[in-house]
C-alpha cells in the first residue's frame, strides 16, 4: 500500500480551502492526512512561520488558498497575496515538493475567450487585489524558468459554492438580491462571466498532483465551459425567491458609475474626519458588471482531468446554493425578508424526475466505494 502522505493547505477557513479540506477529509483520509493551520497558527505574512512551520511538518505538496480580503489595503494584500506565495514557492522549491497556487481572473483583463497568457500589464493603476494577485503569477512563473521550482497555477473566476462566510464575489450578488437592495439592473443585455464551481475545484487540485509531469509549471483556467449572462442569472435567482425586484430595467453604466463617484466623494470626506469608511464589495466591481469577461478553458478541456460532474453549472446549482444560503443568513438575522416556507424545487428532485444519469454521475464521482473511516484494519 503507498504510504499516506501530508499536504499543507493554506487559507482552510475560506470558501476555496474549506472545500478542498473537506474533499480531502472524507474521500482519501486513509491516503492523504491533510493540514489546514489557521492563519493565527501560521501567518504567511510571517516568512519565518512559514519556514519553521514546514521544517516541521515535511510536507508532499502544499496548496495556497488564502487571499486577504477584498477591500484591504496595500500593505496586507502584498504581505498576504503576493509575499506570502511567494515565500511558500520558496519553501516549497527547498523541500522539492509541488506548490498549488490558486488565482484569480482578476488578473485578466476584460474582454471574452481569454487564454491563459493574456494577463494584465502589471501597472501602479490595478486594485490592490488584482495587482498583487498579478505579481504573484509572475514571480512564480520566473521561479520556474529559473530556480526549477514546481508549480500549478489554478486561476478561477467567479466562484459559486457553499461556505462563504465572507460573502464575497457571486455570493455578495446574490446577498443583496436576497436582501432586496438591489431594485433594478446594474448591468447591461448580454454581459457573460466565466463561472468557477467550487466543488469540482479539488478534483482538479487532486488530479494535478497526481500527474505532476504533465500540469507542472502550467497555468489552467479553471472555469464551467459555458460563460453566464449576468441579467438572466440575477432573474433567475429573483425568481426562485419569488420577489418583485429587481426589476428589469437596466441602468447604464454612465449613471451607475456616477452614483458610485458620489459615494466616494462622500466617503473620502467621511475618511478625513476620521471614520472608517469603505466603499460596499459590490460597486468596487461595478465596472465587471458591464463588461464580459470569459475565459478559455480549452487548455483544462484538452488535459487528461476528466470533469466529474459535466452536467453541473450555477443554473443546476442555484436551487441548492439558494436553500443553503437563505436558511444560514436567515439563521444569522442577516436578511429578513426570507421566507422559510418558499417552496424551492430541490435540485435532488428535478434530477430524479428530469435527469436521473446525472445523479448516478454525481453518485459515482462522489466515491461509491467501502467507507474508508469503517474500513477495519
Ligand atoms: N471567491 C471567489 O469568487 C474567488 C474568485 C477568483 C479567485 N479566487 C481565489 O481563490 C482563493 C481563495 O479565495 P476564497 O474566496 O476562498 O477566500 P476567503 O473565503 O476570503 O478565504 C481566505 C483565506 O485566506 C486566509 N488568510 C488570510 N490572511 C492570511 C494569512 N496572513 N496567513 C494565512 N492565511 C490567511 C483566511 O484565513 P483567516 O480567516 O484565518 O484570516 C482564509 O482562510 C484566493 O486565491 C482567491 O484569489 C476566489
Amino acid at each position: 500500500m503507498a504510504s499516506k502522505k501530508t499536504g499543507i493547505l493554506i487559507g482552510g477557513s475560506g470558501l476555496i480551502g474549506g472545500t478542498i479540506v473537506n474533499y480531502y477529509k472524507n474521500h482519501y483520509p486513509n491516503a492523504v492526512d491533510i493540514r489546514a493551520p489557521s492563519s493565527k497558527k501560521l501567518s504567511i505574512r510571517e516568512e519565518n512561520d512559514i519556514r519553521r512551520y514546514l521544517k516541521e511538518v515535511k510536507p508532499n505538496f502544499i496548496i495556497n488558498a488564502a487571499m486577504a480580503n477584498l477591500g484591504s489595503g496595500a500593505q496586507l494584500a502584498f504581505e498576504v497575496n503576493y509575499q506570502g506565495p511567494v515565500n511558500l514557492a520558496r519553501a516549497a522549491n527547498s523541500l522539492k515538493i509541488p506548490y498549488i497556487h490558486i488565482s484569480s481572473s482578476a488578473t485578466l483583463p476584460s474582454g471574452e475567450n481569454l487564454q491563459e497568457e493574456d494577463t494584465l500589464p502589471i501597472s501602479p493603476k490595478l486594485s490592490n487585489y488584482a495587482k498583487s494577485k498579478l505579481m504573484a503569477e509572475t514571480t512564480l512563473k520566473l521561479m520556474a524558468e529559473q530556480e526549477g521550482l514546481d508549480y500549478t497555477c489554478v486561476r478561477l473566476a467567479i466562484v459559486y459554492g457553499a461556505h462563504d462566510h465572507k460573502i464575497q464575489g457571486f455570493h455578495r450578488l446574490f446577498f443583496s438580491i436576497a436582501d432586496e437592495s438591489m431594485p433594478v439592473l446594474f448591468t447591461k443585455k448580454n454581459t457573460l462571466h466565466s463561472y468557477s464551481n467550487a466543488r469540482k475545484l479539488p478534483h482538479f487540485i487532486r488530479h494535478i498532483l497526481e500527474n505532476r509531469g504533465e500540469f507542472s509549471n502550467k497555468t489552467y483556467h479553471f472555469v464551467d465551459k459555458n460563460p453566464v449572462d449576468l441579467a438572466t442569472l440575477i432573474l433567475t435567482i429573483k425568481s426562485y425567491l419569488h420577489l418583485n425586484q429587481p426589476k428589469e430595467i437596466y441602468v447604464p453604466y454612465w449613471i451607475a458609475n456616477s452614483g458610485r463617484n458620489g459615494l466616494n466623494i462622500l466617503l473620502r470626506i467621511l475618511r478625513r474626519i476620521g471614520l472608517k469608511a469603505t466603499l460596499p464589495p459590490e460597486l468596487m466591481f461595478l465596472d465587471s458588471f458591464y463588461k464580459p469577461q470569459t475565459l478559455s478553458s480549452d487548455r483544462l478541456k484538452n488535459s487528461s482531468f476528466i470533469d466529474p460532474m459535466p452536467e453541473e453549472s450555477i443554473f443546476t446549482r442555484l436551487p441548492e446554493l439558494v436553500v443553503y444560503y437563505l436558511t444560514r443568513w436567515s439563521h444569522e438575522n442577516l436578511i429578513s425578508t426570507f421566507n422559510e416556507n418558499l417552496e424551492i424545487e430541490r435540485p435532488v428532485e428535478q434530477y430524479f424526475m428530469r435527469n436521473p444519469q446525472q445523479l448516478i454521475n454525481e453518485t459515482h464521482a462522489r466515491g461509491i466505494g467501502p467507507f474508508s473511516d469503517m474500513l477495519e484494519d
